[in-house]
């Protein structure tokens, strides 16, 4: 063997190695090289029988070709690696919020803040059922059957004779047959009548407030427009003049409706009064020691004024787009 053809198969071997692209490749070149019949390692075995000239160049050849197979198989690697990191990275850059999140609805905000203003002011909140019966919704309410103020609510009565909660009025009467008298309470939530336009929905809600102490105390209409001041500016965040007409409910009497300014009307804020005699008697409360007033708002009305939203059917429509929009 001539060291020229050694010299040949050499540069062939590199120009092989370089055009490798695979570690796989690489892999059966070496083996085929190196391996235990591989070309190198049988020429290694065959030192014997040549010159020391040709005995140099294999030596050289060995240790060139190992140390570019070494290189070669370093670069392969790197190329996995990267094409890997590539293709299976973590975009730590990404939006992890939910790409539709709503907004708390504008009736559970509302009701956030007001909790907190009549908290403030002393009221504990308390709850009720919203299938109440006769007696908590109507009767109690100094409101018997045949009474004409029952035409004034459309009601949904179930079969048994219940009614689906025609106004948070009926929380009043639970409360003061639980706690009795001196109380001050606040009630919210969902109620029911036949009616369905642009402000009025089949299912609304209202915030009721109750504030009864001993006739010593003399609470009267003047505490309620007082109450009233101070939760209209804190809720509006702003001073709002109000004013108070003369109404009917069967609850309360006197019976008033307040209303506020807003802009260059007059728009009506809430109905309350001084509570009915009948009213305290059937909680077992003696009307000749105790007096107070009571109050409901119609609350929608007043969310849709704050948030300046004109159709009461888009609360309950659960349209996402809705909530997201109206930059509650
Ligand atoms: N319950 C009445 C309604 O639904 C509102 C109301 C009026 C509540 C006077 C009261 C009150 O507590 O004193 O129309």
């Amino acid at each position: 063997m001539r060291p020229c053809f050694f010299i040949r198969w050499g540069k062939q071997m590199k120009d092989k190695i370089k055009n490798v692209n695979s570690l796989e490749d690489l892999q059966s070149l070496y083996t085929e090289t190196f391996g235990k019949n591989g070309t190198m390692t049988q020429k290694l075995k065959n030192m014997a029988n040549l010159s020391n000239e040709e005995r140099a160049v294999v030596n050289t050849e060995n240790t060139e070709l190992r140390q570019l197979f070494k290189e070669k198989q370093a670069e392969l690697e790197l190329a996995v690696l990267n094409s890997k990191l590539a293709t299976e990275y973590v975009d730590v850059t990404l939006d992890t919020e939910p790409k539709n999140r709503g907004t708390i609805h504008p009736v559970t905000q509302s009701f956030k803040e007001a909790i907190a203003i009549f908290e403030s002011m002393g009221y504990t909140l308390m709850t009720g059922p919203e299938i109440e019966d006769d007696w908590h919704n109507f009767t109690a309410l100094n409101t018997p059957e045949y009474h004409p103020a029952r035409d004034m609510q459309d009601s949904f009565f179930l079969e048994n004779g219940n009614v689906m909660r025609t106004q948070t009025s009926a929380i009043q009467i639970r409360a003061m047959e639980k706690l009795g008298a001196p109380i001050k309470i606040f009630a919210l939530g969902n109620c029911y009548r036949k009616e369905l336009d642009a402000t009025h929905s089949a299912m609304f809600d209202q915030l009721e407030g109750l504030c009864i102490d001993t006739v010593e105390k003399n609470i009267n209409l003047s505490d309620l427009l007082g109450t009233m001041r101070v939760f209209a500016s804190k809720f509006f965040g702003k001073e709002v003049d109000l004013r108070i007409r003369p109404s009917y409910f069967p609850f309360t009497e006197p019976s008033i409706e307040i209303d506020m300014k807003w802009g260059d009307k007059w728009l009506e804020l809430l109905c309350g009064g001084m509570v009915h005699p009948n009213v305290l008697r059937n909680c077992g409360i003696d009307p000749d020691k105790y007096q107070g007033f009571a109050f409901g708002f119609g609350w929608d009305r007043l969310v849709m004024l704050k948030y300046g939203l004109n159709d009461i059917r888009a609360f309950t429509d659960s349209d996402i787009r809705w909530l997201k929009n109206s930059g509650f």
